[in-house]
């Protein structure tokens, strides 16, 4: 965007994204671009005024090791290189990087050794902060001085005279107790950013630039009641209101009453038009005999793909596609080479018929998830539609393992309801990330009243994460958990044993298929 300050070239660190977000919440609008962006797009930007070199998983001194184009450290601009992004800065200028003998992996103490230096205003001579290296600095780079360092390592250095600097940890982790201040040093002393990114202004902007390119042409989007296509549609139905025909497809994989909650959540907060298309049956004849996950989610993408482009060509006046594609998706499918993430396809879009020539109009592709949250809420959207944990896009279908029929998705909306309304209830739901009971494929014998019971086994899930790539399983109160257990036995049929999983990710998934 052209009021972008800051850019981030990736490396592939995990903490890429992060970092970013890091420097939007200090209202700096920056965007992540791969390692190898050229010079002459690097200059497209007015207003920049800084670059951060990312970490990375690499070796600078290995053959075919990521660099920049060296030009870029001749623009009259501030730099910061972090871990991976230090040490490349080091090469460039002549100084030496090395496997260490020592290497830092977790929380490390650093003290600083140039206390007047602006990158460390208001930070501590000792301060706590989080390393990920194998290799280090050596010797220094010709025309940098050390400004800090750990027990094992040069820890930061800075230019002599330019506004270059290099930081070995993670300022962008929470365990870096003073890296928010350290990062905003570099945004507003060094790099003299302003702060300007605000989502008021975005949310204007957004409006004014739906309506110019729509004109009096028709908006159609599929929702799924989750966050990024809610808040798309609030926003795009502020622009255009009637313009914009949602469809909610019912899969028949969904949590017990979603689609009728749903439905009224959008009637009652959007002036749009909304199309429920029931195509359970579908799914369910598709889905017979089906055990394995990775086909299952082929054959529930290609009923969701099939039956959207029914409905697709039934709107063939329609001329623009909306998308609730956020800023992750957008990173995580543009193949920086050097990253060592998934590249996720959007399988929402990627699968449309070639015959079918929308156009995109995608509003909140450029806003991380806590971002198009403040969004919603700003949009007036209600709370519970915006602190929705996530829901995977097949649904109960990879919650039922094993074969899926009507009657198991049945037992499972049921349990997972008690769950759910638990949680609420007892108000941990907001501090958990996500939530949820899986329906496995085994009976066991129990005993109800004087009866032998030979019924099903379900197994309860509660994880909190940060960037669900790892995860821990939630310390549950016991009584709690005795509560939900209750509960789940005594009213739902075909029941009679409830586990809670307490794996953690990795070695687990976050689901189970
Ligand atoms: P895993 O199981 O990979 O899940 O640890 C990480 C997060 O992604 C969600 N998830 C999915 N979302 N389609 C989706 O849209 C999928 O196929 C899918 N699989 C997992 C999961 O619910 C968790 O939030």
């Amino acid at each position: 965007m052209k009021n972008t300050q800051i850019l981030i070239l990736d490396f592939g660190s995990q903490y890429t994204q992060l970092l970013a977000r890091r420097v939007r919440e200090a209202n700096i609008y920056t965007e992540v671009l791969p390692f190898d962006t050229s010079i002459e797009k690097i200059k497209e930007y007015p207003l920049l005024k800084g670059i951060i070199l990312s970490g990375g998983p690499s070796s600078v001194y290995l053959q075919n090791a990521y660099k920049i184009d060296s030009e870029i450290l001749n623009l009259d601009i501030a730099i910061l290189g972090v871990c991976y992004g230090m040490q490349l800065l080091t090469q460039y200028f002549e100084g030496a990087v090395e496997l260490a003998d020592e290497q830092e992996f977790g929380k490390a103490i650093i003290t600083i050794d140039d206390k007047k230096n602006s990158l460390f205003k208001n930070v501590n001579t000792d301060s706590q902060v989080w390393m990920s290296h194998a290799d280090h600095v050596t010797k220094l780079p010709v025309d940098f001085k050390q400004i800090a360092h750990s027990n094992a390592s040069i820890a930061a250095i800075a230019h002599n005279t330019k506004p270059i600097y290099g930081i070995q940890f993670h300022a962008e982790v929470t365990h870096s107790l003073q890296g928010k201040e350290m990062l905003e040093n570099f945004l507003y002393d060094i790099a003299k950013c302003n702060k300007d990114w605000n989502l008021d202004d975005f949310i204007d902007q957004q409006i004014k630039e739906i309506k110019e390119i729509v004109k009096d042409k028709q908006v159609i989007l599929g929702l799924s009641g989750g966050v990024d296509s809610s808040v798309a549609a609030a926003i795009i139905g502020k622009a255009i209101g009637k313009q914009l025909t949602c469809i909610f497809v019912d899969t028949g994989l969904l949590r017990k009453n979603e689609t009728i909650e749903v439905m009224k959540a959008y009637e009652t907060n959007f002036d749009i038009n909304i199309k429920l298309v029931d195509a359970s049956d579908l799914f369910f004849s598709e889905l017979k005999g089906i055990k394995e996950p990775e086909a299952k989610r082929k054959v529930i993408g290609k009923c969701f793909i099939d039956v959207f482009t029914d409905v697709a060509r039934q709107h063939k006046d329609a001329d623009f596609l909306a998308q609730g594609t956020i800023y992750p998706d957008v990173i995580e499918s543009s193949s920086h080479g050097a990253s060592s993430k998934t590249i996720k396809s959007h399988h929402n879009v990627g699968g449309l018929p070639e015959d079918l020539k929308f156009k995109l109009i995608e509003p909140l592709r450029n806003l991380f998830k806590d971002e198009v949250r403040q969004v919603g809420f700003k949009l007036g959207l209600p709370e519970e539609m915006i602190n929705r944990h996530p829901f995977p896009g097949p649904g109960l279908g990879i919650r039922v393992i094993e074969e899926v029929t009507k009657e198991k998705v049945e037992i499972l909306q049921e349990v997972d309801a008690i769950f759910i309304k638990k949680l609420r209830e007892w108000n941990l739901y907001n501090s958990v990330s996500q939530a949820f009971v899986t329906l496995l494929p085994v009976k066991t014998v129990g005993v109800m009243g004087d009866n032998r019971t030979y019924d099903y086994v379900v197994a309860l899930r509660s994880v909190n994460t940060i960037d669900f790539m790892t995860a821990t399983s939630t310390h549950l109160p016991w009584e709690f958990l005795d509560e939900v257990v209750n509960e789940i036995i005594n009213k739902v049929d075909n029941v009679n044993r409830v586990v809670y999983d307490v794996t953690s990710k990795p070695p687990g998934t976050i689901e189970w298929e």
